[in-house]
C-alpha cells in the first residue's frame, strides 16, 4: 500500500510521516516546496512537489497512490475551497483509492468558527467525489499552549476570551498516531471519527495543569476579545489569523470543543494523553 501525505513539511504532517515511517506502507511525502523537505527524505520512499494551488503537480504527485492523507493548507475559506476541489480532482485522475481528510470538531452548521464553511463544504465534496473516504475531525491542538509556557510564566496569566467553554484538547502526536492508524488499517472506508483528547477542561484546569507542570503560578485571566486581539498583536499574529482565532474562541465558548471521544484509542489501542500526560512529554 502507498500513502501520500500532503503538507508533509508542516506540524502535523511531519508527525503523521514519523508514524508511518518504518511500518509496512510505501509513504510518500508531498511537499509545496521539496526543497524545504529535505528533513524527511531519509523517513520515506519520496518526496514529491505537491502544490494545492498547481493541480497539474498534484496530478502528476498523486501517481500510483493508494491512499491519500490530506491536511488542509491555512489559506481563507474561498482560497481553500478551490484548492480542496482541486485535490480532489487530481486525485480521482491519478487513480487513488480512498482520501483521509483532517477536518475539525468545528465542522458544524451552526459553527461560530470562520472556517466552518471550508470545513463543511470539504467534507461534503470528498463524500460526494465518488473517492472512498475517511474523515477525521481533529479536537483543538494543545501544542500551542505548551509552545507558549516561556510567555505564561512571565505574566503569570493565561488570557483567553472565554468564560464558560471547556474544550478536549488533544496534541498533535496522538493524533498522528490515529490518522496513521486509519491510512494503513482497514474498515476506514465511509466512517467520521472524531479525535479528542479523552475529557473537556475548562480554562482554569488548563492553567491549573501548566501551573502544576511548570511549578510556577498561572491563573486563568478571562479577557475581552479587544484585550485578546491587543495580545496577538503583540504576540505578531496576523491579523486574518487573529480574526479565525477570535472566531475559534467564540466557538469554544459556543460549547463546540466540549465532545470528548474515545476514537483514538478505538483506532490506536492506545487513549489520547491527558493535559498531564502531554505536558510531562512536550519538554515545555
Ligand atoms: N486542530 C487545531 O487546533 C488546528 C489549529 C490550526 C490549524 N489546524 C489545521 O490543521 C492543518 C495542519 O496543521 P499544522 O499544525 O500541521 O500546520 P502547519 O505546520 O502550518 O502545516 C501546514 C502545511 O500545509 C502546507 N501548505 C500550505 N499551503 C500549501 C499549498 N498551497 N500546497 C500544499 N501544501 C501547502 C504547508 O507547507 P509549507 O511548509 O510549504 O508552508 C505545511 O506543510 C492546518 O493547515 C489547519 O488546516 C488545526
Amino acid at each position: 500500500m502507498t500513502v501520500f501525505v500532503t503538507g508533509a513539511t508542516g506540524a502535523l504532517g511531519g508527525k503523521i510521516v514519523d508514524r508511518l515511517a518504518g511500518g509496512d506502507a510505501t509513504v510518500i511525502a508531498g511537499a509545496r516546496n521539496p526543497d524545504r523537505a529535505n528533513a524527511l527524505r531519509e523517513k520515506v520512499a519520496e518526496v514529491r512537489r505537491c502544490d494545492y494551488d498547481d493541480p497539474a503537480s498534484m496530478r502528476t504527485a498523486f501517481e500510483g497512490v493508494d491512499v491519500l492523507m490530506l491536511i488542509p493548507s491555512l489559506a481563507a475559506v474561498e482560497p481553500r475551497i478551490r484548492q480542496h476541489a482541486d485535490t480532489l480532482t487530481a486525485a480521482k485522475e491519478a487513480g487513488v483509492s480512498r482520501v483521509a481528510f483532517a477536518s475539525f470538531m468545528a465542522a458544524e452548521p451552526d459553527s461560530r468558527f470562520h472556517v466552518a464553511p471550508f470545513l463543511l463544504y470539504a467534507e461534503s465534496k470528498l463524500r460526494l467525489s465518488g473517492l472512498d473516504w475517511t474523515i477525521a475531525r481533529d479536537g483543538m491542538y494543545l501544542d500551542p499552549v505548551a509552545d507558549w509556557i516561556p510567555d505564561l510564566i512571565r505574566v503569570g496569566k493565561l488570557p483567553y476570551p472565554v468564560r464558560h467553554g471547556r474544550v478536549s484538547y488533544i496534541g498533535r502526536d496522538d493524533l498522528a498516531r490515529a490518522f496513521a492508524a486509519l491510512c494503513t488499517g482497514d474498515g476506514h472506508s465511509e466512517r467520521l471519527y472524531k479525535l479528542t483528547g479523552p475529557r473537556a477542561v475548562s480554562m482554569q484546569e488548563l492553567a491549573a495543569a501548566v501551573s502544576r507542570h511548570t511549578g510556577e503560578e498561572i491563573t486563568y485571566e478571562r479577557v475581552s476579545e479587544e484585550r485578546f486581539i491587543e495580545i496577538c498583536k503583540a504576540g505578531e499574529e496576523p491579523e486574518e489569523l487573529i480574526n479565525v482565532l477570535l472566531s475559534m474562541y467564540r466557538a469554544v465558548e459556543h460549547g463546540e470543543f466540549e465532545e470528548a471521544t474515545d476514537h483514538v484509542k478505538q483506532l490506536t489501542g492506545e487513549p489520547a494523553a491527558s493535559l498531564e500526560e502531554f505536558f510531562a512529554g512536550s519538554g515545555g
